[in-house]
């Protein structure tokens, strides 16, 4: 056996996300300049090793609760696999997608955990395997998983995505930069995808009515991207709308907004908060000139921001 190397991108939910959950689309983007990597060496002792570093543990596979998410992937592949017993291994995983900032490092870790060990024991799962693997675990996390996250993580392409039906790629016919500003808070999806359940339990017209404003939003952005003829200036647009009914179903926060309007004022074409919300990360559209993702990133970091990244949308 020899030691095998893997690794799954970070996502970016360009529009829809919450109303995604209600079923109606959204759209995601891989972002490949953040990864998570996972990799498996044999080792000469007859155990199975997990090691990560980041999170600043080191365990064996036998001795893991049954709610490790990391041992639950391993569990759900090996069956996948026909497996019957783990590899005599270390697992080591590591990420630079900043944790629980709404960029898909769970769903990353786990997608890149699986491509391993299919490639340790010489097998090919497809993309929609490892999605539904990883859509799993994701269910141990947050009880109400769109699916979103380990689609677009699984497939590696822009997504426009309604649950439980199967998933359509999207066509990008413009390049765009996106800048993303993190604002360093910490803000678990199950939490806010928690929060907004309860509100809408309480007032389901209320919010079934945004989620309808949102859903149809996310159907104009899939124009505006896939189709050359409209200004890019319209996704923008569509963004900072998207924003608006994000805040009014209450998964906003004065720390993203601080960001967001920072970004807007630096020339942005649009700007919202990106994922669960309630921290974690927002994005702000610009073309893709470097000067003005320059003047954009700087006042990110002007505004509190603790991270950035600009990444590319680019034409297929
Ligand atoms: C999280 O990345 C996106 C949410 O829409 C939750 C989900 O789709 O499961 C907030």
């Amino acid at each position: 056996m020899k030691t095998v190397e893997a690794s799954a991108s970070g996502k970016i939910i360009l529009f829809g996300e919450h109303a995604v959950v209600y079923h109606r689309p959204a759209i995601a983007v891989p972002v490949a300049d953040v990864r998570a990597q996972a990799s498996l060496r044999p080792t000469v002792e007859d155990e199975f090793r997990i090691l990560a570093p980041d999170l600043d543990r080191d365990y064996l596979f036998t001795q893991a609760a049954a709610d490790d998410p990391l041992a639950s992937i391993v569990r759900l592949t090996l069956k996948k696999l026909g497996e019957s017993n783990p590899p005599a291994a270390t697992l080591m995983v590591s990420s630079t997608i900043p944790l629980g900032r709404g960029l898909g490092s769970g769903a990353a870790i786990s997608a890149a955990v699986v491509r391993a060990l299919a490639d340790f024991f010489g097998q090919v799962l497809s993309p929609a395997d490892i999605s539904a693997l990883v859509y799993e675990v994701e269910k141990i996390y947050h009880g109400t998983p769109s699916g979103i996250d380990n689609t677009v993580i699984a497939y590696e392409q822009p997504v426009f995505f309604i649950k439980g039906r199967p998933i359509q790629q999207m066509r990008v016919s413009q390049p765009f930069g996106l800048v993303v500003g993190d604002t360093g808070v910490v803000a678990p999806t199950h939490r806010v995808v928690g929060n907004l359940r309860r509100l809408w339990q309480a007032d389901r017209e209320r919010y079934e009515g945004y989620f309808d404003e949102i859903g149809a939003i996310a159907h104009q952005a899939r124009v505006a991207i896939e189709n050359d003829l409209v200004d890019i200036t319209v996704i923008g647009k569509l963004m900072n709308q998207n924003q608006e009914l994000l805040e009014r179903i209450g998964v906003s926060s004065p720390a993203l907004e601080r960001l967001i309007d920072a970004a807007r004022g630096a020339g942005a074409l649009g700007a919202k908060l990106s994922g669960a919300g309630g921290g974690g990360n927002m994005i702000a559209l610009v073309p893709s000139q470097p000067a003005m993702a320059a003047s954009v990133t700087q006042a990110l970091m002007e505004a509190g921001a603790t991270a950035t990244i600009l990444t590319g949308v680019r034409e297929d």
